[in-house]
């Protein structure tokens, strides 16, 4: 029996049609070990099947859903039918360990580069929904190590909900329990959200609904593909990294729209992120984000979906969350980088004590297979 602070984790939840068997799932971590291209290979498989075995609910790395520039050339897609088979390797064995597994749609917009050979192939500009750029960002591959660009705002839209479209149908064929939008830590879909990226005077730009406009299409498109309470959304309204965040009356203005028509599509979840300090950069001398608690500003608007909520947890903190209502399940990130046994640790109160290897987070350009491996695949699990 897991000990009594953390018991409320490890009661079972239905989220729609599925019973994830524990409240202790895994938010979306790119690792960028889908070398040498950008189909999910065997260590893939290897590094989630060992977390399958404890985690109520996975969500992959965010899955590209078309070629792009991004800082991390070894992130896998979802574009073509080998990474289709390589996902379906992996969620027939996520499910044979008894899990669940989501996987995060990512469409980067500005926070792409145009000389990236991905970028480059595909044969389209960087687009974002107005043309602003992100300060920061070191593309290590390219010479020079460049940073952000100014975008090209997208003349229609629509061309995008397309791409998320079929990214859906693909993530259907390969065997995922469902999706999640990557509508957090300023890519696209909040690029959309934030009147500091979006300047638009159409219909996609503007008051707080306009501001919405794109990334509740998006959640409409997934919907029709996936059905009712098989798509969820990550939303990081404090902003900060990637140069996003709003003054705070509008930034609750912004959030209070999207997530409130949102919730009345009948989506699974919504996963509030917490503000983390160490993800808010600093520019003139001045945070960048807009800190304020998510949990008690927006949960309550949320009377479909479940309310999630990742960003800086301890299993305690996250039991006694639960236990009180405020939240019905929590993500973790980097506890699970370390711990490939986490939920299982926490289960049976054994310590997080594996070191965490920093320099091996991303991977490494071009390493071999054995490389790959180092700080993925090869922390051990606790002895039970
Ligand atoms: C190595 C690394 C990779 C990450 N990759 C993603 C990602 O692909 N998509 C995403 O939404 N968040 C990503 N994140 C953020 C985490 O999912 C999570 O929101 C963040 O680490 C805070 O949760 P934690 O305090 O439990 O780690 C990443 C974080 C780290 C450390």
């Amino acid at each position: 029996m897991a000990p009594a602070t953390v018991a409320s984790l490890f009661e079972p939840i239905q989220l729609g049609p599925l019973t994830l068997r524990n409240r202790v799932f895994i938010s979306a971590l790119t690792r960028n070990r889908s070398v040498p291209t950008n189909i999910p290979n065997a260590v893939n498989l290897e590094y989630y099947q060992q977390r399958a075995k404890s985690a109520g609910l996975i969500i992959t790395e965010a899955v590209l859903i078309t070629p792009q520039g991004s800082e991390w050339p070894h992130a896998p897609g979802i574009w073509s039918k080998e990474q289709v088979a390589g996902w379906r390797k992996i969620t027939d064995a996520v499910h044979k360990e008894g899990s669940f597994i989501f996987a995060q749609l990512w469409h980067l917009g500005r926070i792409s580069h145009p000389d990236a050979p991905e970028q480059k192939a595909a044969g389209v500009p960087v687009y974002a929904p107005s043309a602003i750029a992100a300060r920061g960002g070191k593309f290590r591959f390219i010479p020079g190590e460049p940073g952000y660009v100014t975008p090209t705002a997208i003349d229609d839209p629509t061309i995008l909900l397309d791409l998320f479209e079929k990214a859906a149908v693909n993530a259907k064929e390969a065997g995922f329990d469902g999706v999640e939008l990557h509508g957090a830590n300023g890519y696209l879909v909040h690029q959309f959200l934030d009147s500091s990226s979006n300047t638009r005077t159409d219909s996609w730009g503007g008051s707080a609904a306009s501001r919405s406009k794109f990334g509740l299409l998006v959640l409409e498109r997934l919907n029709k593909v996936f059905g009712k309470d098989r798509v969820g959304i990550k939303l990081s309204p404090t902003g900060g990294y990637n140069d996003m965040g709003m003054p705070l009356e509008e930034t609750i203005e912004t959030f209070t729209h999207f997530i409130t028509e949102a919730d009345k599509l009948g989506i699974a979840y919504i996963d509030l992120v917490r503000y983390v300090d160490q993800l808010d950069p600093v520019f003139d001398g001045k945070k960048r984000g807009t800190k304020h608690d998510v949990i008690s500003t927006y949960a309550h608007l949320m009377k479909n979906a479940k309310v999630f909520s990742n960003g800086g947890w301890t299993g305690e903190e996250a039991a006694a969350a639960v236990k009180d209502g405020k939240v019905q399940g929590v993500f973790f990130g980097m506890g699970w980088i370390n711990h490939p046994d986490f939920a299982a640790r926490l289960e049976h109160g054994k310590p997080l004590d594996n070191p965490l290897d920093y320099t091996t987070l991303y991977g490494k350009y071009y390493a071999s297979e054995e490389e790959q491996r180092k700080g993925y695949v090869d922390y051990p699990a606790a002895e039970y």
